[in-house]
């Protein structure tokens, strides 16, 4: 590899890539991907594995201090977040000024930039014990932001953390349950939803992880950096995906065109007309999280005894990319979001919600990643270089 920065000094020459496909744009020893093997490591270990033997609090653990934690460890680990959960009133109230039918992305990147104004004294980024508190109060309160923007979107009332519930299950809860009943937590869900959250929880340098650390390279708090990144993440090129993948796949089934006719339209390159959840910039012959989640939409609908032919559909669609030469020649496979939502849906979440339950996934990544960067000496403020195409230098016009 060369080091661009040297280069540049010795040569004069700007190196222009655009969208960063040859340009590293910094060192870092979280996560680590061979996309033509189709290899995904959290921390060196494999991601099959992780996903076989982990929770996702072990995981955010592993990707945030870098080892896996011992029994007591994580035990504490556990116990400072959940005893973190709750929001302050105020903020709740920070709901009632956004209108029902907004975005819940919108939602959750605003009411976490809001979380800082809460930590005024706190937000140091040279202070271990607050870049602590930070991580701390982000892992805890993003899952209740998110349920509160979906009850917000349904005009139901928000329920408080139950903190002698795990993570995941507390955050169904906050979903699902009403004040009215009960509500009884299905394990097939529960573990499921960990799952997916163990799948999402990083990816090196995506849009929304290095838009993390190029925020922080301002020295901007973790609440800031970490609201950039939830907007990076909501475009649909990126964690939007999911959503992207249900609409396309309801837009399919409710117009009657065969999926031939759809991969036709794909093909053509019709305005806006992709085949979403397929293709990513890194992995060239599979994406390894993408056939995780594929073995879990089938396991799930079927456990929930629900019979979704969006399912099906999905798996036509798939199997005919797979066979058509325009999808070989160019490298596209299902990626991480192409089954995701079949099973966030018979799960019970909204369309609109999907890609929030991403954010909660990748929370750790971007944590760690602003951590490390943190950290890290080396570390300059990001400013990328441009070539200036535009016009040359003129007098002002004396006529006009
Ligand atoms: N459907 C149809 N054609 C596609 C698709 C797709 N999903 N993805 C890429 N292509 C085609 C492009 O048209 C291009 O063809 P061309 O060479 O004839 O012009 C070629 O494949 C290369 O595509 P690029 O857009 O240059 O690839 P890039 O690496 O820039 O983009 C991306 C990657 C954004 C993921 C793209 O594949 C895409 O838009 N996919 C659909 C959206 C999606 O699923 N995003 C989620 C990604 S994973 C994640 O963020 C969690």
């Amino acid at each position: 590899s060369i080091d661009i920065a040297t280069l540049t000094k010795q040569t004069g020459y700007t190196a222009l890539d655009q969208g960063f496909v040859n340009t590293a744009a910094t060192k870092s020893a979280i996560t680590y991907i061979d996309g033509d093997a189709g290899i995904l490591r959290y921390r060196g270990y494999a991601i099959e594995e992780v996903a076989q033997h982990s929770t996702f609090l072990e995981v955010a653990y592993l990707l945030i201090y870098g080892e896996l934690p011992s029994t007591d460890e994580l035990a504490a680990f556990d116990e400072r977040i959940r005893r973190h959960t709750l929001l302050h009133e105020d903020l709740k109230r920070f709901f009632d000024a956004l209108p029902h039918t907004a975005h819940p992305m919108s939602v959750l990147s605003s009411a976490v930039s809001a979380l800082s104004t809460y930590y005024e004294n706190e937000l140091s980024v040279r202070d271990h014990d607050q870049i602590e508190a930070a991580t701390v109060r982000l892992l805890a309160k993003l899952p209740v932001i998110a349920a509160y923007a979906h009850k917000k979107s349904l005009g139901q009332a928000f329920l408080y953390p139950d903190n002698s519930l795990s993570f995941v299950d507390n955050f169904l809860k906050l979903n699902f349950g009403t004040m009215a009943e009960p509500y009884e937590i299905n394990p097939i869900v529960s573990k499921a939803l960990d799952r997916l959250l163990i799948l999402h929880a990083d990816h090196e340098q995506n849009a929304s992880t290095s838009t993390v650390r190029l925020v922080g390279s301002t020295e901007a708090n973790m609440f800031s950096s970490i609201s950039a990144g939830i907007n990076a993440l909501y475009g649909p090129l990126h964690g939007g995906a999911n959503e992207a993948v249900l609409n396309m796949l309801g837009e399919i089934r409710d117009s009657g065109q065969t999926v031939k006719q759809f991969i036709e339209r794909v093909k053509n390159k019709e305005e806006g007309v992709r085949l979403m959840g397929f293709g990513h910039r890194v992995y060239k012959s599979f994406d390894p999280r993408a056939k995780l989640v594929k073995e879990s939409a089938e396991e799930v609908l079927a456990a929930l005894g629900v019979n979704d032919p969006l399912l099906e559909l999905a798996m036509e669609l798939e199997e005919a990319a797979l066979a058509d030469d325009y999808f070989v020649e160019r490298k596209l496979y299902p990626n991480v979001d192409f089954y995701t939502g079949v099973i966030y849906k018979a799960m019970g979440f909204p369309t609109r919600m999907f890609t929030v339950l991403f954010a909660i996934g990748r929370l750790p990544g971007w944590i760690a990643h602003w951590r490390e960067a943190n950290a890290d000496k080396s570390t300059r403020i990001g400013r990328p270089q441009q070539l200036y195409v535009g016009a040359p230098a003129r007098g002002w016009p004396t006529d006009r």
